[in-house]
C-alpha cells in the first residue's frame, strides 16, 4: 500500500493588508465577515452532495477496475491514444497528462515510453492540425476516445465523423477495437451509436458535468491509458475530501481559495485572477482551471434570476517564462489582478549548471548552483515585487508533482469553484452561454429543428453594419 503523507498547502500572506496595504489588501475582519455566507454554502453544497444532484464530490469513490483492464490491453497492443473531446471533456486529461504523465513521449521509442501509448488530446477542430495528427498515425496502431457526455457536440463529433470515415476506408470491417466511447450511459447519439455498433464504452455519471468530470472515465481512461497512476490520483482527491469536510473558511483550503477570491474581487476591486505555476508541467492545470472558473463563474444572473454578470477572469502565465513577457503590467500595470502561484518543493530532477566559460562575471554566478535554485528564486522574485507593489498574491504549495499531490489540486480546485458559485449566489454548474455557440454552429450548419434560429441569425447579421480595412 502506498504511504501518502505530502500535503498541498496554501500561504496567503501576502493577500493580507499586513502585507499589500488596506487599499488592496483583504483585513481578518473581511474574512470573519464572510463566514455566516460560507457556513450556508457549505450547507448547500452538502445537501446537493448527500442527494446525489452533485457528483464530483464522490468520483474518488469509484472503482477504477475496468479502467485498468482497458488501459492494460491497450498498452499491450497500440502505439498511440488519442482523446476526441473538447473542453471539460478534453482539458482534464490533458492537464493531467502534462503534470504526471510520460511528457515528450511523442519522441521516445515504446521501451523508453515503458510500453505506454503515446497520448493526443485532440480539443480542437482545426482542420491543419487535425488532418496532420491523423496522416502522422498508423490507424492500426491507434485507439481513439471519443468523449462527450452530450453526445451532442459539434467539434467532437465531426472529430469522430472523420476519423470514423477514415477507418472504414483503411481498416475496412476491422475498425471497431479501435474506438472506445465515453458517453453518458442511456442518453445521447453517441449511446445510440455505441450500441448498434457494440464498440467499448465507459460512462459519464449523469451528475457530474463536463468541467468537473477528469475523475471520471472521462479523465482516467486515457491518463491510465498513458500510464498515469489513477488511483494514486484519486487517493489524491480524497485525501483532499477529507481535509475539506468543514465549513471554517481558514481551515479549508478550498473554502480559503475562495474566500480570497471573492473578497478580492467583489470589495478590493480584482476582476482577474492569473494563475502562473512555476512548473512547465503544470502549465496545463492553469489551461484547466481557466475552464472551470470562467465557465462556473461567468453568469448573467444569481440562481433566483437577478442580473449581476459576476464572475472573475482567470488568466494563465508561466513562470519564468512570463517574467520576461506579462510580468511588467503585472507589477506596474492597473491593481486589477489578484495571483495564484503553484509551487513545486521538490522536483523530480535536479539540473546543476555547470562552470564552463570561465571566470566571466556575466555567467560564473551560475555556475555550479540548480536551474531548481534559480527557478525558485525566480518565484521568490516575482512575489516580493508584486507584493512590494502592493499587488496580492498566494501561492499553492506542491511538495512534488506527483499523482496523489495532483490529484488533492484537482478536488481543492473543483470544490472552490462550486463553493465561490455559491459565494456569488451563482449556479456554478451550468453554462447558457457555451449552449449559446452550440446552437449557433447547430442552426448554421443545418441541423434538423433549428431553421428558426438560423434565419434569425441571418436576418440579424445582414442588418449589422460591416467596417473592414482592406
Ligand atoms: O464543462 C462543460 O460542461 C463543457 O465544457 C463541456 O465539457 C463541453 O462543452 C463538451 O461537452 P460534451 O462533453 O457534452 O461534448
Amino acid at each position: 500500500m502506498t504511504d501518502y503523507k505530502r500535503d498541498i498547502t496554501i500561504d496567503y500572506s501576502n493577500v493580507m493588508e499586513e502585507a499589500v496595504g488596506p487599499e488592496h489588501g483583504i483585513s481578518q475582519g473581511e474574512l470573519e465577515l464572510l463566514r455566516p455566507r460560507a457556513a450556508e454554502v457549505h450547507k448547500w453544497l452538502a445537501g446537493l452532495k448527500e442527494k446525489g444532484e452533485i457528483g464530483f464530490f464522490k468520483l474518488h469513490e469509484a472503482d477504477t477496475t475496468k479502467i485498468k483492464k482497458y488501459a492494460a490491453r491497450v498498452r499491450e497492443r497500440y502505439e498511440n491514444f488519442v482523446v476526441l473531446g473538447i473542453g471539460g471533456s478534453a482539458l482534464g486529461a490533458s492537464a493531467i497528462n502534462g503534470a504526471v504523465g510520460r511528457n515528450f513521449a511523442p519522441l521516445l521509442t515504446k521501451r523508453k515510453r515503458d510500453g505506454y501509448p503515446r497520448l493526443f488530446v485532440a480539443d480542437n477542430i482545426d482542420p491543419d492540425n487535425f488532418g496532420q495528427l491523423l496522416s502522422a498515425l498508423d490507424p492500426k496502431k491507434t485507439i481513439f476516445n471519443v468523449v462527450s457526455k452530450s453526445g451532442a457536440t459539434a467539434e467532437t463529433m465531426s472529430q469522430f465523423m472523420v476519423v470514423f470515415g477514415m477507418l472504414e476506408k483503411k481498416l475496412k470491417g476491422k475498425w471497431k477495437k479501435r474506438v472506445v466511447v465515453t458517453t453518458d450511459p442511456a442518453k445521447g447519439v453517441l449511446r445510440e451509436i455505441v450500441n448498434e455498433h457494440k464498440l467499448d464504452s465507459f460512462e459519464v455519471p449523469p451528475n457530474v458535468g463536463g468541467r468537473f468530470s477528469v475523475g471520471s472515465a472521462v479523465g482516467l481512461l486515457p491518463l491510465a491509458c498513458a500510464g498515469v497512476d489513477v488511483d494514486a490520483l484519486l487517493a489524491g482527491s480524497a485525501r483532499m475530501a477529507e481535509r475539506t469536510r468543514s465549513d471554517d473558511i481558514t481551515g479549508n483550503p478550498a473554502y480559503l481559495f475562495s474566500a480570497v477570491m471573492h473578497v478580492a474581487d467583489v470589495k478590493k476591486r480584482k476582476p482577474m485572477v492569473v494563475m502562473m505555476p512555476y512548473s512547465s508541467r503544470l502549465y496545463g492545470m492553469a489551461d484547466w482551471f481557466a475552464q472551470l472558473w470562467a465557465e462556473s463563474l461567468g453568469k448573467r444572473t444569481t440562481r433566483g434570476g437577478s442580473v449581476v454578470h459576476a464572475g472573475q477572469t482567470p488568466i494563465k502565465a508561466l513562470g519564468a517564462t512570463d517574467q520576461h513577457s506579462q510580468v511588467q503590467l503585472y507589477v506596474e500595470g492597473p491593481f486589477d489582478k489578484i495571483f495564484a502561484f503553484l509551487e513545486v518543493e521538490k522536483f523530480d530532477s535536479e539540473l546543476r549548471i555547470p562552470s564552463v566559460f570561465g571566470k566571466r562575471p556575466e555567467t560564473s554566478y551560475l555556475a555550479g548552483s540548480t536551474m531548481n535554485e534559480l527557478l525558485n528564486i525566480e518565484l521568490q522574485g516575482t512575489k516580493y515585487a508584486l507584493t512590494i507593489h502592493n499587488r496580492p498574491n498566494l501561492t499553492i504549495k506542491l511538495p512534488e508533482i506527483s499523482a496523489h499531490t495532483v490529484g488533492q489540486l484537482v478536488y481543492m480546485l473543483e470544490l472552490s469553484t462550486a463553493f465561490s458559485g455559491g459565494l456569488y449566489d451563482v449556479n456554478p454548474f451550468d453554462q447558457p452561454g457555451v449552449e449559446f455557440g452550440k446552437n449557433f454552429a447547430y442552426a448554421m450548419m443545418g441541423k434538423e429543428g433549428y431553421s428558426g434560429l438560423k434565419a434569425e441569425i441571418t436576418a440579424k447579421l445582414k442588418d449589422s453594419k460591416r467596417r473592414t480595412v482592406e
